[in-house]
């Protein structure tokens, strides 16, 4: 086991999640997504002594139009159901711009709006884009109930102003402006990988089409996300020219992005000035080209599936809680002891050892497994949290007599070498050729981009993805 034992409390409300934070104070840890919190406590860098897991509590997942044009989202939003909102499209098209920025699918698919908020890493995308959007956070305890702008809400690395008792439950992000426009931009080393530098940006223009207002923020840049003051006076009352947007640009001197292991403070100096002139122009080009306000009905979110067929357990951690989960097909009832991962689970309790497990921190993707038909990592889910849900592993795509048609045109398109990854890349690609029956290569590239080979084998995947997706037309 990796993580340091721990007691676990799965709240089915909210009520029951405040009370729960309130009785255990400091000691405990709220468990949303899990995508930040299990690898700091798979290394045991966390060791919280409870988690009050927040996945049953159905009330915190909602995406809900304001009655002011804006949006409210539930702090257990998953970041990828978020993604694909026509509400967070029409109301919040930042937010749908960034989201996919934000690592790779099977991190979003677990990853929450509000963990990655409350997170407050300083790597983090949604700080800096609640910031931009001057979005404010609702926080709620037993003793108080609270909106926080977001400039109040983030205190430093890490640090925000929640209490030890206090969950943030929803954050609420005003309308775009009238005639506005935003951009995102950003360099990263790989598709998926932190931002070297990111940039946000929110404009507006006045009836004449001058620049009525600026909003700029950076991702990796300082402890918490800031707004670029002195870029943005120079816009205000200023046609958006492109002159205008480069001396903006280069207005940034007050943004210091210092120096880390990645990039020298000079390049990422440079970063900051040229991709602030590039999402400066392109949100001023959007905001020129005008941008409607779509009303588009209450969309319920996507709630966790926990509930619906079996009663979650005795959520006290005593040694070991009784679980039931549906693996392949096959229905195992077990005990587990809260801190036991997914993927060993998978491995050592169900012996299904084609889950691979690698980095254990979420970037090698070797691990993935289908959770309720969505790829996520197994080694960033604790076993519990499968209770009532179903699993598929590299075990259930096909027989060894009759492989899956991915497997086969792995094998006929010599997509492995040592075969290490190939699980994950079988689980990460069969509901993806699902939903793309006809890909294109950058699709294909960008599926596989949250899985690594180290047997560099990806050109042979590419091809045996193509090939894929043609017999299954072919309908072979
Ligand atoms: C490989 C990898 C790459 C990543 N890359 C990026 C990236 O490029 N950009 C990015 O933005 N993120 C990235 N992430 C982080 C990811 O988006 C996380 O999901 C996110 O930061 C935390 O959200 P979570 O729901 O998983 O929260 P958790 O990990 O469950 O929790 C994080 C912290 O917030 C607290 N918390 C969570 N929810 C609440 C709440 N409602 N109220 C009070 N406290 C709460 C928890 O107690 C914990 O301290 C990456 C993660 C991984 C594993
Ligand atoms: S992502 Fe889970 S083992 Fe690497
Ligand atoms: S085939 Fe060896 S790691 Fe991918």
């Amino acid at each position: 086991m990796k993580p340091a034992p721990f007691d676990y409390y799965a709240p089915k409300t909210l009520a029951e999640a405040l009370d729960r934070v309130a009785q255990l104070g400091y000691s405990a840890k709220v468990l949303a997504g899990g995508q930040s919190l299990i690898p700091a406590m798979n290394y045991r860098l966390a060791q919280p002594a409870a988690l009050v897991d927040l996945n049953n509590v159905a009330e915190l997942f909602y995406v809900r139009p304001a009655a002011d044009g804006g949006v409210t989202i539930g702090a257990m939003m998953r970041n990828s159901a978020v993604e694909h909102d026509p509400l967070i499209a029409a109301r919040a098209p930042l937010v749908a711009e960034v989201l996919p920025y934000i690592a790779w699918p099977q991190i979003r698919n677990r990853g929450t709006f509000g963990g990655n908020i409350a997170h407050a890493d300083p790597a983090g995308h949604l700080p800096a884009i609640a910031v931009v959007l001057n979005g404010r956070c609702h926080v709620r305890s037993r003793r108080a109930d609270r909106w926080l702008s977001s400039d109040d809400f983030f205190l430093g690395a890490f640090m925000t102003a929640l209490a030890p008792d206090e969950l943030l439950v929803e954050v609420a992000l005003p309308p775009m402006p009238a005639r506005g426009g935003w951009s995102y931009r950003q360099a990263a080393r790989q598709a998926g990988a932190e931002a070297m530098v990111g940039v946000a940006a929110l404009v507006s223009l006045d009836e004449r089409g001058r620049c009525a207002q600026a909003r700029i923020a950076y991702v990796s840049v300082g402890e918490i996300p800031q707004l670029a003051a002195a870029a943005a006076q120079t816009l205000v009352g200023q046609p958006p020219t492109a002159d205008a947007i480069a001396a903006a640009a280069a207005a940034t001197a007050d943004v210091d992005p210092g120096e880390d292991i990645h990039a020298t403070a000079a390049y990422r100096r440079h970063l900051v000035r040229t991709l602030t002139r590039q999402a400066l122009t392109e949100a001023f080009e959007r905001a020129r080209n005008g941008y409607a306000v779509l009303g588009i009905g209450d969309s319920q979110g996507r709630a966790d599936r926990a509930n619906t067929q079996y009663p979650i357990p005795n959520t006290q951690y005593l040694k070991a809680l009784p679980i039931t989960v549906t693996v392949n097909g096959v229905r195992y009832e077990r005990a587990v002891e809260p801190r036991l991962l997914l993927s060993d689970f998978i491995r050592h309790e169900l012996g299904l050892t084609g889950t691979h497990v690698g980095c254990e921190h979420g970037v090698c993707g070797s691990c993935t497994v289908l959770f309720d038909g969505q790829p996520v990592r197994s080694c960033l889910t604790f076993a519990v949290q499968a209770h009532g849900h179903d699993v598929r592993t590299v075990e259930g795509l096909g027989t060894i007599d009759k492989l899956s048609p991915l497997q086969e045109a792995f094998r006929d398109a010599h997509a492995l070498q040592c075969g290490f990854c190939t699980p994950g890349f079988l689980i990460t690609l069969t509901p993806f050729l699902e939903q793309n029956p006809n890909p294109t290569e950058e699709q294909i590239r960008q599926a596989i981009s949250g899985n690594l080979c180290r047997c560099t084998g990806y050109q042979h995947i590419v091809e045996a993805v193509k090939l894929a997706a043609q017999r299954m037309a072919a309908g072979a």
